[in-house]
């Protein structure tokens, strides 16, 4: 299957390219009126005027329904829709080329509502065996609470095959690039073994595909011209950029975005209007020339690694010796039909945990570029151990079987001079 082309166009953007649209949005928008503001202002204000009972009905029964399609918008409370909430998610549904774009408070929101919006008590997940740490702890920790199971499986070897035939198996879910071991989904190939088995299931219960790009971002892989139903990210990554502002999203066709609009309602993870802002005005905008330059220095670093003799292994879907390099070129992509193999890279080094320690603690007491902090797709370059940090509500034994070597260190390029980069890693190596 090649990937479907996307973007439904109107107006003034048709025909734009992405990166032009990345800056720009949509010139002429029902959440704000441009033609006095360059920039949209922040909106600080909880509750709205409403002149007649009648309106204010309207505005609840028009929430997040199709009715209020080409009807004047009604804004009632925050915490159901919001003037810069609206503009963010308008940007990010050009940016993924969704029918529908939900923001929420952070990732975890944006995942759990998600979930919750489409499960119920008795049915299951079926998800990839590597996951960021906190959603690996509300499928097992939080779901089963609720009478939802999960069944982790290896998907890159298409063990979720066997177990979609479950007619209780409403949700598989993985991450597009994994976290942290960077292992790819085949999005193609998921997706015709999930089409053939919804081909003998209702509407009510066919597999929904649910995925989070957080790590390729919306301008290295679109997962939604593969055929997947829902997008998560979390938007304190990549897509908010710096380091400023929490948040998260959902895009999706039109038919599930008022079940997750009602999550968000009823489950309150809203996102801040400030950070929406932050999301919109600085975040968006800038994606492409930081991720360009971020990507840069990740292959750089990359290259650097691989040759490194005190290194066992690196993973970085822009080496050749990536297990699915093949597949990396194809489906990373920009808009523009660049190879973006991302900002992320993953490395063993050779030797015990001890070994581990003494590299991750030289560089986080004597690295001037290098940081290490846990988040990603930042500015700045960070390091941490996923196995001990991000990842440590995967108990220790499960480890191995969630594909993470507990020595296995992961960085988050940031836009700094690569030079400088290596220089840090070069002083961490040769304290050994
Ligand atoms: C792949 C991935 N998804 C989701 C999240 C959660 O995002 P947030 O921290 O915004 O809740 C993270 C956080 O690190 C992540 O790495």
């Amino acid at each position: 299957m090649t990937a479907k082309k996307h973007v439904a166009k109107s107006g003034k953007q048709q025909n734009r390219s992405a990166r032009s649209q990345m800056v720009h949005g949509q010139p002429i928008t029902a959440a704000w009126n441009f033609s006095r503001h360059l920039i949209p202002p922040i909106t600080s204000n909880t509750t709205y005027r409403l002149d007649s009972l009648d309106r204010g009905a309207r505005g609840f029964m028009q929430f997040g329904s199709d009715e209020s399609k080409n009807k004047e918008q009604i804004l009632i409370y925050d915490r159901l829709d919001e003037p810069n909430t609206l503009l963010l998610e308008e940007q990010l549904s050009l940016l993924e080329g969704s029918e529908a774009a939900v923001t929420f408070g952070s990732g975890m929101g944006a995942i759990s509502a998600t979930l919750l919006s489409v499960l119920k008590s008795g049915q299951k997940i079926v998800a990839h065996r590597n996951l960021y740490g906190c959603t690996y702890s509300l499928l097992t920790d939080w779901l089963p609470r609720f009478g939802i199971e999960s069944n982790f499986v290896d998907v890159t070897c298409k063990e979720h095959r066997q177990l979609l035939n479950d007619k209780t198996v409403r949700v598989l879910y993985f991450e597009c690039v994994s976290n942290p071991s960077l292992d790819l989904a085949d999005l193609p190939a998921i997706m015709k073994d999930v089409r053939q088995i919804n081909k003998g299931r209702s509407e009510s219960d066919r597999i929904i595909v649910i995925v989070d790009n957080t790590f390729a971002t919306p301008w290295a892989l679109r997962p939604l011209e593969w055929g997947i139903d829902i997008v998560v990210h979390s938007l304190t990554k990549n897509i908010g950029g710096f380091g400023v502002e929490m948040g998260g999203a959902a895009m999706c066709a039109k038919k599930f975005e008022r079940s997750l609009k009602l999550a968000r309602k009823d489950f309150g993870a809203i996102l801040n209007p400030k950070s929406a802002w932050h999301v919109t005005v600085h975040g968006i905008p800038t994606l492409a020339v930081r991720f360009e330059r971020q990507q840069r220095n990740a292959m750089a670093v990359a290259r650097f690694l691989e040759k490194h003799p005190k290194v066992e292994r690196v993973l970085y879907p822009g080496l050749k010796s990536h297990p699915q390099y093949a597949l990396a070129r194809k489906m990373l992509r920009t808009p523009e039909g660049e190879f973006a193999p991302g900002t992320m890279i993953s490395f063993v080094l050779k030797g015990d945990m001890g070994r581990c320690r003494k590299f991750v603690d030289h560089v986080a007491k004597n690295s001037y570029s290098i940081t290490l902090a846990v988040s990603l797709g930042l500015t700045k370059t960070l390091i941490e151990v996923p196995g001990y940090m991000t990842h440590s509500a995967i108990p220790k034994d499960k480890l191995a079987g969630s594909g993470i070597d507990p020595r296995m260190i992961r960085l988050s390029l940031g836009i700094e001079d690569e030079r400088d980069l290596i220089a840090d890693l070069d002083a961490a190596f040769r304290s050994l």
